[in-house]
């Protein structure tokens, strides 16, 4: 049943390329567009209308939500707030009719995830959920529902469906552009040309990168400590990568907008720290290189995930792991590859149960 992998979660990151090829296929049949008025779906006119957007997610399915935050605020010019249901259910939101609440929820029973979006809808909101589950719980609290197709997950991390949902976020905003008429139509062919590369990109990067990724799980898997930063649309996949690296290596991470590590997180670096920089190929990746020079200068390792062809980032980094060249936007959902191979190959050194961490379930019920 795992097809010949050690573990669940290690299948599960090799099927990435056919999960994500099925979650965009029949939704890019268009050369200039987006379709996503299928069964279920909302109603096009109201996402026509659309003035305002909130997702409402917990763990991995949040760090979906915020790359879906700067993809339709760049593409759409919808704004859009992005919470951790927990928080967001207890704090009296200001929300009701015209706006747009968004649910991800792989599962489709995150008890959190589920009462957030039941709030919404009894203050007048629309509510949307993208889910893994067909009959789950959030197909029936939503007006309208986004399928991810990552097939059936296993694994307690998050690793397909992370992609399958950063894919329809993607979708999605590219729908509201059209919608909203604030991308041409050259544009938007460019985009989809590029979303339809993803599956090839994802393959290609997993050719080999167990290995390439083996020696540096070696050489910082002892650590105690490892910190993440990044920039704009790298910042999700820095706190994505931390929190694979927690949940299954059980090291402590933490992840930072690398513009704030000035004010504070610089402290506990040391000559021992490794530092995962996300330095993608993006308008702000001078931004973040000056951030690895600062942490190199206080002796601390840079492990840099860079786009293929970049040859700067090798000057500040000690170890690059590369990811394909796709449009600077679409360079998250490759970026996460190598992290979550990190992760896995760390907690695979120290022996541990990636498939079932401790203390940890798959699916959260209870609040
Ligand atoms: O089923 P959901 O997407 O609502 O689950 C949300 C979180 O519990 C989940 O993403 C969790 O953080 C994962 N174990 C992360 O790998």
């Amino acid at each position: 049943e795992k097809g010949g992998f050690e573990t669940f979660m290690l299948k599960e990151i090799h099927e990435q390329a056919d999960a994500v090829a099925e979650t965009i296929a029949d939704r890019t049949v268009r050369e200039d567009g987006v379709d996503l008025d299928e069964p279920g779906a909302l109603d096009e006119e109201l996402l026509k209308g659309v003035k305002r957007i909130v997702v409402v997610a917990c763990g991995t399915s949040y760090h979906a939500g915020l790359i879906g935050r700067y993809t339709i605020e760049e593409w759409a010019r919808v704004p859009v707030e992005v919470e951790v249901a927990s928080e967001y259910r207890y704090r009296n939101p200001v929300l009701g009719q015209g706006d747009l609440v968004i649910g991800i929820t792989q599962s489709g029973e995150t008890a959190d995830t589920l009462a957030a979006m039941r709030l919404a809808r009894e203050r007048g909101a629309t509510v949307l959920a993208v889910t893994n589950v067909m009959g789950s719980q959030a197909t029936r609290d939503a007006d309208g529902v986004l399928f991810t197709r990552a097939g059936l997950e296993i694994g307690v991390a998050a690793t397909k469906t992370f992609l399958c949902q950063v894919a329809v976020m993607y979708l999605l905003a590219l729908r509201l552009a059209e919608l909203q008429g604030t991308m041409d139509a050259p544009r938007r062919r460019e985009l989809i040309a590029d979303l339809k590369r993803i599956p090839h990109a994802i393959a290609e990067l997993l050719e080999g990168e167990e290995e390439r990724i083996q020696p540096v799980a070696e050489r910082f898997g002892p650590s105690s400590f490892f910190l993440y930063i990044g920039r704009h649309i790298g910042l999700p996949v820095a706190l994505e990568g931390a929190l694979k690296l927690k949940e299954i290596s059980y090291i402590a991470t933490d992840a930072y907008a690398a513009g704030e590590m000035k004010h504070g997180p610089i402290a506990l670096l040391d000559e021992a720290t490794p530092v995962v920089a996300v330095a993608t190929d993006s308008p702000v990746l001078d931004k973040v290189v000056s951030n690895m020079q600062e942490v190199r200068a206080r002796g601390a390792h840079v492990i840099a995930v860079a786009t293929e062809g970049n040859t700067e980032i090798g000057e500040h980094a000690e170890v690059v792991l590369r990811v394909p060249k796709l449009d600077w936007m679409l360079q998250p959902i490759l970026a996460v590859i190598p992290l979550q191979l990190l992760a896995y190959a760390i907690a695979r050194t120290r022996g541990l149960n990636v498939d079932q961490p401790r203390n940890l379930a798959k699916t959260v019920t209870v609040e």
